[in-house]
């Protein structure tokens, strides 16, 4: 089966292959050939654009009795929810007075479109109508009008692939996929001063992540007072690292507080082995991982040109002087680097080049990011 789609900003994963997806086709259209084999009727088969033009196609390839085909524009939906309101967008291409109808949907969901169809085909004069329907949602349908023909039943999730869409793409794959609501644990990777602070701000954006900087929390703390504020002044201001419990603590309760993101982008979390094992830990207790390390990668020297542009700044007490800085440095080569492999071990380590302009690595991070 194939990979994960990713259409505008969301992902989806395989859900129904296309021979399952035929095989049910065979079987309701079985149904209707019995249904039909001996009537006298020559319905109108009422394909609902867009998203049942492969349906349509598929089933009428299928049928073995006299039919027509006309078809209407309704639309239901803006985004992934469904709006409750549906408006008849484009007129039918045929008439139906005095004819059987059969209503060919892809997906009935809360059953509103199928009701404003039925209303419709009564306001035109049609006999009687049906409803065939690819997908059935049982958990959302709301409606007392019986769907005749279902292909699949699916839980109440949202689909693309195979006639339907999000914001008028993926409607061209013939399996189908499902939004992936896994939550994304992004890491932004690199030495002191490489932008990862300045990076976070976008990519959290594009990609609704909460952006969680172990730096940013402790400096917080720092200018509170708190005592872990002081306990972390000294630490900081030395260019060392404060012990792993500490900021394993911060970000935990960050995973269990913020609510509303599709994930985390983490920035200078993990700093060491012992912290990335303890992140592994704590994903895996709601079955998640990380989905990619980003490091920005730049040569010592552009480091410090960086810090010391930033220490003019924004003040900060551990860009202060070249001793701290180039301890930070001596830091992350010896405890931070090693992560590097730990992370490429698990498949999910990516480079960025982090020198160029601020947009350039920005561009460069989005592009890797839609890729994933
Ligand atoms: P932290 O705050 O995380 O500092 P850091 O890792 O040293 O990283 P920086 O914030 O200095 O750099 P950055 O990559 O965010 O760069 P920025 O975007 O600002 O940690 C501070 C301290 O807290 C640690 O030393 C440690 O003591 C403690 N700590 C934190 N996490 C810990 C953990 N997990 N475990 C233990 N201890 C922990 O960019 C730098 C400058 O460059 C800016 O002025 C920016 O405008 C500029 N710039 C960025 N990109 C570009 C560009 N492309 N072109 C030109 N200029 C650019
Ligand atoms: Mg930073």
């Amino acid at each position: 089966m194939k990979n994960n789609l990713k259409l505008h900003d969301k992902t989806f994963k395989p859900f129904i292959e296309y021979d399952k997806i035929e095989k049910a086709i065979d079987e309701v259209a079985a149904k209707i050939n019995k249904d039909y084999a001996d009537s006298e009727e020559v319905p109108v088969l009422l394909c609902v654009l867009n998203g049942s033009i492969l349906f349509t196609a598929e089933l009428m390839k299928r049928l073995e009795f006299k039919c027509e085909i006309i078809s209407i524009k309704l639309s239901s939906y803006s985004g992934t929810r469904s709006t409750g309101q549906v408006r008849e967008v484009m007129g039918m291409t045929g008439s139906v007075e005095g004819k059987e109808v059969i209503i060919v949907e892809d997906i009935v969901d809360s059953g509103r479109t199928i009701l404003d169809l039925k209303r419709i085909l009564d306001e035109k004069g049609a006999k009687n109508s049906k409803v065939c329907t690819m997908l059935l949602k049982p958990a959302s349908y709301k409606e007392d009008i019986p769907i005749d023909y279902v292909a699949m039943e699916i839980p109440d999730d949202f689909i693309v692939g195979f006639g339907l869409d999000y914001d008028e793409l993926g409607r061209n794959y013939k399996d189908i996929y499902v939004l992936d609501t896994n939550m994304k644990y992004f890491i932004l990777f690199g030495p002191p001063g490489a932008g990862k602070g300045t990076q976070a701000a976008a990519m959290a954006e594009r990609f609704n992540l909460c952006h969680t900087s172990t730096g940013d929390l402790l400096r917080g703390e720092m200018a509170k007072g708190t005592e872990l504020g002081l306990k972390a002044k000294a630490l900081i201001e030395a260019g060392s690292l404060v012990p792993d419990e500490v900021v394993e603590g911060m970000i935990e309760n960050r995973f269990n507080t913020v609510k509303g993101v599709d994930g985390f982008l983490l920035d200078g979390f993990p700093r060491t082995i012992a912290q990335a094992e303890a992140l592994d830990k704590m994903l895996y207790k709601t079955k998640n991982k990380v989905t990619a390390v980003v490091s920005l990668m730049i040569p010592d020297e552009m480091i410090k040109e960086r810090i010391k542009h930033r220490a003019a700044i924004e003040g900060r007490a551990d860009d202060a002087n070249d001793e701290t800085i180039a301890n930070r440095i001596a830091t992350y080569h010896e405890k931070t680097e090693p992560l590097i492999d730990y992370y490429r071990n698990a498949g999910v380590y990516f480079e960025i080049d982090g020198t160029g302009t601020i947009e350039e690595v920005r561009e460069r991070i989005a592009e890797l990011c839609v890729s994933l």
